[in-house]
């Protein structure tokens, strides 16, 4: 079916409205890198006692940082020292400074809690505005975001950027999928903001009311939070004629807008270098790896006056490339998976990930599965669930395409799955982050 007239008006040019920094030379990016982050550290040392500890313990003070690479020389920030310091004891800022905080319940143990100056939140909407924009949303559009309003940075992140860039913004919140489709049909919002595995219930949403999805207003997707696909991007893409971009962030750097992908080129995450130091290294040894090599993500804030962060191993699997749709500033490849989502099956390392591509390159799955870890005496067994499409199930249960859908598993990842293929709806939606694994195995 041809697009809607709407859709097919060209975006205006790609250069209108972007920023100095997006402007800026490499080497311009890298002499601003420089001086903020010798402003970074010097900030942390004097004002976060665990940063000074953690400095003087590794004989290092903020004055030795002549050049970029002298980062090198400073220790890991890790998640358990956010956890140690719970709930405000990282802040650089007496807590009356803070004009909001965020938090994240994590899967296991104690929250984390991060904060933020009226000046970080400044940052932060011009970040997201930039994002928002790099992903086909200009001033005067109308911002769908359906990512959780609350602790969770994704609602509010989203939406003061949406603001700042001068949308008229619906915030919808996550959840209650046949509302959020009655006010997409309602309001003809030109953006969605949403998690990619709940862009799919809004599309079993349109599927159940009859409304058939590449209808519909919905020009931009801007997905994140999760990992995700090219294949699911395919996905999304064809069923709501849309064009679907990546965002990426996390609370201990600042939220949504780390890194975003540009409609124009759609090859990998551009981060936003004048407030983002990016490094990425060996997972196992810390070393610094070279651009282009696959490795830990580590981000050092430049600006962040509330909760600066310095050398954050995220745990987020992906390489550094150099820039393109804006020179100045590099790229990171989609995240593969994080370092703790990783299945060790049999000695071959598995990303859900990996098992999307190959669900989605069938014609019967349309990207609801979940992988099952059991054990069978001394075996570990990997189960993939995955759902049918409702336009391609029968009662048979799709003979033959189990047996398929092994052996595509075995050629392109090397490992010997079961698969049980679902009746559409069956699988658990989530409103946010879709959980993809569940480890049933006993005593780990
Ligand atoms: O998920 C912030 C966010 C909200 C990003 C909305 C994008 C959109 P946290 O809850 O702290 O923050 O979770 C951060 O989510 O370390 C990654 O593992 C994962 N993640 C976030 N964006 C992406 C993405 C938000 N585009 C953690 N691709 C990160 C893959 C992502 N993983």
């Amino acid at each position: 079916m041809a697009q809607p007239n709407a859709k097919r008006r060209a975006a205006a040019t790609v250069t209108d409205g972007l920023d100095d920094a997006e402007r800026a030379s490499r080497d311009e990016i890298m002499a601003l890198q420089r001086a903020r982050l010798a402003w970074t550290l010097s900030h942390a040392y004097a004002n976060v006692p665990h940063y000074r500890r953690a400095f003087d313990a590794a004989g290092v003070h903020p004055s030795d940082l002549h050049e970029l690479s002298d980062l090198q020389k400073f220790p890991f920030t890790v998640k358990q020292d956010l956890r140690d310091n719970y709930p405000f004891g990282l802040f650089a800022v007496p807590r009356e400074k803070l004009a909001r905080v965020h938090g994240s319940s994590g899967t296991t143990g104690k929250p984390i809690v991060v904060g933020y100056t009226q000046g970080d939140i400044d940052m932060w909407a011009t970040v997201m505005a930039r994002s928002i924009r790099a992903a086909g949303g200009r001033p005067g559009m109308m911002i769908h975001i359906a990512y959780g309003y609350g602790l969770f940075t994704g609602g509010l992140g989203a939406h003061y950027g949406a603001e700042r860039l001068g949308c008229t913004v619906v915030p919808m919140s996550g959840g209650m999928t046949e509302r959020q489709v009655q006010v997409i049909a309602d309001f003809k919002p030109d953006v969605i903001m949403v998690t990619p595995s709940y862009m799919l219930s809004i599309l079993d949403g349109f599927i159940n009311r009859g409304i058939d999805p590449r209808e519909s207003s919905l020009r931009f997707g801007i997905f994140g939070a999760e990992p995700w696909t090219n294949a699911m991007r395919r996905e999304i893409e064809q069923a709501f004629a849309m064009e679907a971009t990546d965002i990426y962030g996390l609370s201990e750097v600042i939220g949504p807008g780390v890194s975003q992908e540009c409609v124009e080129t759609k090859d990998g995450l551009h981060i936003w270098e004048d407030h983002f130091l990016p490094e990425v290294i060996h997972p196992e040894t810390g070393r610094v790896l070279p651009e282009g090599e696959l490795g830990e993500l580590v981000f050092t804030s430049l600006t962040k006056e509330a909760f600066p962060i310095v050398r954050y191993r995220t745990r987020d699997l992906t390489r550094l490339l150099p820039g393109t749709a804006r020179p100045g500033m590099r790229r990171m490849e989609k995240v593969a998976g994080r370092t703790d989502d990783m299945i060790i099956l049999r000695g071959v390392n598995v990303f859900p990930s990996q098992v999307e591509e190959v669900l989605l390159a069938t014609d019967w799955c349309g990207g609801q599965y979940l992988i099952e870890l059991t054990r069978d005496g001394r075996m570990d067994v990997l189960t993939v669930h995955a759902e049918a499409r409702p336009d391609r199930w029968d009662p048979s249960g799709l003979t033959g395409q189990a047996e398929r859908l092994v052996t595509a598993i075995k050629t392109s990842i090397g490992v010997t799955t079961s698969v049980v293929i679902q009746a559409p709806g069956t699988l658990e939606r989530s409103a946010g982050k879709a959980k993809r694994v569940v480890d049933k195995r006993p005593n780990r």
